[in-house]
């Protein structure tokens, strides 16, 4: 049976595709740059199944032309920063000259109608392939809180970000992976576009609250003015484009522009979304104190 290749299998929303697919019994083949890392992953996170660490780096064509024998299907993920075009393209190449049906591609939403700017290229490099797609519009994730954000929440008790007070109806990333399984192994999901939100829109305040909830101590949202935050950062020593990143990306919030709630989870997969509490209750080791 022809496998699906899972870019991205050390990321936040790959690592619960291959999961997700493995528990539909789909055989899989995992990529990362580095296959060991990988594997350390699937060690840890005990899959079961049929799959496969593989090395898959966009910067090598050899390793995508590699990846891509025995498949017929791929989700695919390019980190957020960097030449993401590029990286497509380089893709593409390679899969137009193997057996690849169906491309599931994360991308990510700006407004119900639209991609985020830095996927929209993507996208219409992906359109113009001839390669059926599935693009995932995905909301900011709720995973964020237990990546970028867990070091403030695990040691300052404080989730302090530029991000306004305007709600936004984050989703978790193991919503996003039943849409992808389900694109991969239902009918009707060829072109078609998915804006992925949770079932409603919530503040940093309420995320602060969920999170204090399981962990019986108090976690405090701070929005912080832009300046200021440019400011903290530079003195850590990160750099001006980081915190300009940062505030970029939570300009379309003041707009209330993440606030919409959208149906297609439901819709898709017959389930509703997972709510803030469900995800803070099953991601408090990651903020609990040593
Ligand atoms: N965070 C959010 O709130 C949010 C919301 C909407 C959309 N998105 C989109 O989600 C995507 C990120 O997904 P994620 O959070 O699951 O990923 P992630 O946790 O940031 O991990 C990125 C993945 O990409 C792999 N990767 C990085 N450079 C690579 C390269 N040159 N070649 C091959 N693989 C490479 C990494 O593997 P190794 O480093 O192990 O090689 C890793 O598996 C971005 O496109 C972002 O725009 C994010």
């Amino acid at each position: 049976m022809a496998k699906v290749l899972v870019t991205g299998a050390t990321g936040n929303v790959g690592q619960e595709v291959v999961q997700a697919l493995l528990a539909q019994h789909v055989p899989v083949k995992a990529a990362a740059r580095n296959a060991e890392a990988v594997q350390r992953l699937a060690e840890k996170a005990a899959w079961q199944g049929d799959y496969e660490a593989v090395a898959l780096d966009y910067a090598n064509p050899e390793s995508l032309v590699a990846a891509l024998e025995d498949v017929d299907r791929v989700f695919l993920v390019t980190p957020t920063m960097g030449a993401v075009a590029e990286m497509v393209t380089a893709f593409l190449d390679a899969a137009k000259k193997s057996s690849v049906k169906h491309i599931v591609r994360l991308s990510g939403m700006r407004t119900i109608d639209e991609p985020s700017p830095t996927h929209a290229e993507s996208e219409r490099l992906i359109a113009e392939s001839g390669i059926p797609y599935t693009f995932l519009r995905p909301n900011f994730f709720m995973q964020n809180f237990n990546t970028f954000y867990a070091d403030g929440i695990k040691h300052r008790d404080s989730i302090a970000l530029p991000a306004g007070e305007e709600p936004i109806s984050f989703i978790d990333v193991r919503d996003i992976a039943e849409v992808a399984v389900a694109a991969f192994t239902q009918e009707g999901h060829a072109n078609q576009i998915y804006t992925l939100t949770g079932g409603e829109a919530i503040t940093h305040y309420d995320v602060a609250e969920a999170i204090s909830a399981v962990l019986g101590r108090k976690i405090t949202y701070i929005n912080m003015p832009e300046d200021k935050f440019r400011e903290v950062l530079i003195a850590a020593g990160r750099p001006e484009a980081m915190a300009n990143g940062v505030i970029y990306l939570y300009a379309p919030v003041k707009q209330m522009l993440a606030a919409p709630v959208t149906q297609d989870v439901q819709r898709v997969t017959g389930k509703a979304p997972r709510t803030i509490h469900e995800y803070a209750r099953d991601y408090a080791w990651a903020w609990a104190r040593d």
